[in-house]
């Protein structure tokens, strides 16, 4: 099938809501590349927006799912125990503040799991506590509690009345707004510790150590939704490291099973004891081959030093993005390999992104006329310097 038997097959039957696509469709990749179906090669500085954090084909990825493919065994159930899920879950207890971890298919999964987990919490205490605050301009997913936690209207607008009760946003880095925002019916604060989709702002130091504070005082539990600032991504596995503020409970995907599908709960014992046989669950959640790929690919990435690499490779590119001299270049911020574009207000981001793939370089956007990059973390100098050369052209 060429490119535009494909297009009008997903135009005759997909759903439209993903309306006219980039025009490209990839068959193979190889480190930070990917080749289209007439071998044009791309360079990848978007990793499936922040997914393949190990490239394409790495051996670690390709050996685990080929070992795991091999044996036979894709799924059993949770119904009987499952070995590399649960020596994923010891990885991820030994490397992070959590006492224990819950899989998901999904980071809006994993979410909801995360809103679950909170509200019985509370429930299981005896408090009337199922409020969670979340941010404006954030962004937690698509299912019908993650759109309603999700602070942007065009997402929630033809969803309203939001089904789950007691969601709702406040500014963001706002401390003054949470604390008239917190009532006695409030469970928990939902934050991303960067906003990914809505922009690639950080939150300021001062307002996550001020947030946790008040969540302790007030007795309410914090949230962090790392799924796409997680996994090594802006510089430490998880970054809540960074700002030496730790949550109650975490949620990770994307970089997670570096292309496989998979999510996770993170949590502290006290929050987790709240939870009783049936509270939660899942078919595919924790699947044999999910896991078996992702615990591969979490030991090669936490044992390999890809955090010090995505610090010192994101700083490199920072700089070189910095030195750029254009008027369409408003700020370049974010963290590790992580970082936004802020351009001018009439030079559009999904324009410039077109222009690029053309020339062979794949990013992608963030709300506010951000140019979005989330490159694997394998990328090399040269990658990073012929995008940035690539960009500079477009910008002249
Ligand atoms: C911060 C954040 N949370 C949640 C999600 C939703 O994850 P998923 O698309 O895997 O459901 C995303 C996806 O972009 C995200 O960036």
């Amino acid at each position: 099938m060429n490119l535009s038997d494909i297009k009008a097959l997903d135009q005759a039957h997909f759903l439209g809501v993903f309306g006219e696509r980039c025009p490209v469709c990839f068959t193979r990749g190889e480190g930070s590349t990917l080749y289209d179906q007439d071998g044009k090669a791309y360079t990848d500085l978007f990793a499936g927006i922040a997914v393949n954090a190990l490239g394409y084909n790495h051996p670690v990825v390709t050996g685990a799912l080929i070992a795991q493919v091999q044996s036979g065994v894709l799924h059993t159930s949770n119904l009987y125990y499952v070995a590399p899920q649960a020596e994923l879950a010891q990885l991820l207890c030994e490397n992070t503040f959590a006492d224990r971890v819950f899989f998901s298919n999904s980071g809006a999964e994993a979410n909801e799991g995360a809103m679950k987990l909170a509200c019985k919490y509370f429930y299981a205490k005896g408090e009337n506590r199922y409020k969670i605050i979340s941010a404006d301009h954030s962004f937690h997913g698509r299912t019908l509690a993650t759109v309603a936690a999700t602070g942007h209207d065009y997402y929630q607008a033809p969803y309203r009345p939001l089904l789950p009760k007691g969601l709702f946003q406040i500014p963001y880095n706002d401390l003054n707004a949470l604390k008239a925002a917190i009532d006695e019916e409030t469970a928990a604060v939902l934050l991303e510790p960067m906003q990914g989709e809505g922009g690639v702002t950080p939150a300021d130091k001062a307002y996550l150590e001020a947030v946790r504070a008040l969540c302790d005082e007030k007795g309410i539990l914090l949230i962090f939704d790392e799924v796409q600032t997680g996994v090594c991504r802006t510089g430490s596995l998880y970054m809540y490291e960074q700002y030496g503020v730790t949550p109650d409970i975490l949620t990770s995907a994307k970089g997670l099973g570096c292309g496989v599908a998979i999510g996770a709960i993170l949590a502290t014992e006290k929050v987790a004891s709240a939870i009783a046989i049936g509270d939660h669950g899942s078919t595919f959640g924790g699947n044999t081959l999910a896991c078996a790929v992702s615990l591969a690919a979490m030991r090669e990435l936490i044992g390999g030093n890809y955090c010090a690499a995505a610090k010192e490779k994101g700083a490199y590119l920072t700089a070189a993005l910095k030195a750029i001299e254009s008027d369409q270049i408003i700020e370049v911020r974010g963290a590790g390999l992580l970082i936004g574009i802020q351009l001018a207000a009439d030079f559009p981001a999904g324009a410039l992104m077109k222009k690029l793939l053309a020339k062979g370089f794949i990013c992608g956007t963030a709300a506010g006329n951000v140019l979005r990059l989330a490159p694997p973390l394998i990328i090399t100098t040269e990658e990073m310097d012929a995008f940035v050369s690539a960009l500079k052209q477009e910008l002249q």
